[in-house]
């Protein structure tokens, strides 16, 4: 299913300030961010495990079963990537289940495609092509960071929606301490270039993870994602987190 994309013209957030030397507006965030996932598609795994900036599948599934992922449920898995969510969500929900994967960039949507078996959509979080009160879970992995705003993303998790259902929401958020900070750029910007340029896949991968780095400096904070979330009308709005970095937000409709 391919649906069209309607750009959001000038929608920038808090945040954004750090990518300046990569965009000026959202028209060419999208550009360069669907360039560079087009590129990383076919190298993205490999690269996420060396990073485990995702942290795995274990952890992944972990977040989704925890917030009460459940066999028989129609789940929309936003910004899916290659679908490293997605295949939990598909074990999770079961043969029962539905689960839908959304993703902006063709390349990504192709390895997804490649090693799972369930509907894709092309389309970005900020116009979902599906009617009102489709799904009773809706998850996004590791994508925040490239939504240029927040309200209208979340407007449309609301929409899709069944009342009673979930959004849940994994990022990584900004070390609080300088040390922490220090060792995560050590780790993005030193180590993993390093380990991905010895296993051979540093090419693919090269770019996006440069700007990884600087994503993470600019990530928005937990209390701007958890304001707008209650702003699009999800009640009983929490954010958990996991080795200072690691968040999930969720929020109830
Ligand atoms: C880091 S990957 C995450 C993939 C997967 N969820 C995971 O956990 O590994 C980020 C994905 O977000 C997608 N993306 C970028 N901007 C988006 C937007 N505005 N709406 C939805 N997805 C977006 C990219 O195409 C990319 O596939």
């Amino acid at each position: 299913m391919t649906e069209p994309l309607t750009p959001t013209r000038g929608a920038m957030k808090a945040g954004d300030a750090h990518l300046q030397a990569y965009f000026s507006d959202e028209t060419e965030r999208r550009a360069l961010t669907q360039a560079m996932f087009n590129e990383a598609a076919s190298g993205y795994d490999s690269a996420e495990a060396l990073t485990a900036l995702g942290s795995g599948s274990w952890y992944r599934r972990e977040v989704l079963r925890r917030e009460g992922l459940k066999p028989g449920m129609q789940v929309l898995d936003v910004a899916a990537g290659t679908g490293l969510v997605t295949a939990e969500a598909l074990a999770l929900a079961g043969p029962q289940g539905r689960v839908i994967a959304l993703d902006p960039s063709p390349g990504m949507l192709a390895e997804l495609r490649r090693k799972l078996s369930c509907e894709t959509i092309e389309a970005y979080a900020e116009s979902i092509p599906l009617p009102d009160r489709q799904v009773d879970f809706l998850s996004m992995g590791y994508a925040l960071r490239h939504v240029g705003d927040l309200d209208r993303a979340f407007a449309e998790y609301w929409r899709v929606l069944k009342p009673g259902g979930k959004a849940c929401i994994m990022e990584i958020s900004r070390p609080a301490s300088r040390l922490g900070r220090m060792l995560l750029k050590f780790h993005i910007g030193v180590l993993v270039p390093l380990l991905a340029r010895l296993s051979g896949r540093h090419a693919d991968v090269k770019r996006l993870w440069a700007y990884y780095g600087d994503t993470i400096e600019a990530a928005v904070d937990p209390e701007t994602v958890m304001s707008a979330l209650r702003r699009a009308g999800f009640s009983d709005v929490r954010c958990g987190v996991t080795l200072g970095i690691f968040r999930e937000y969720t929020g109830t409709k």
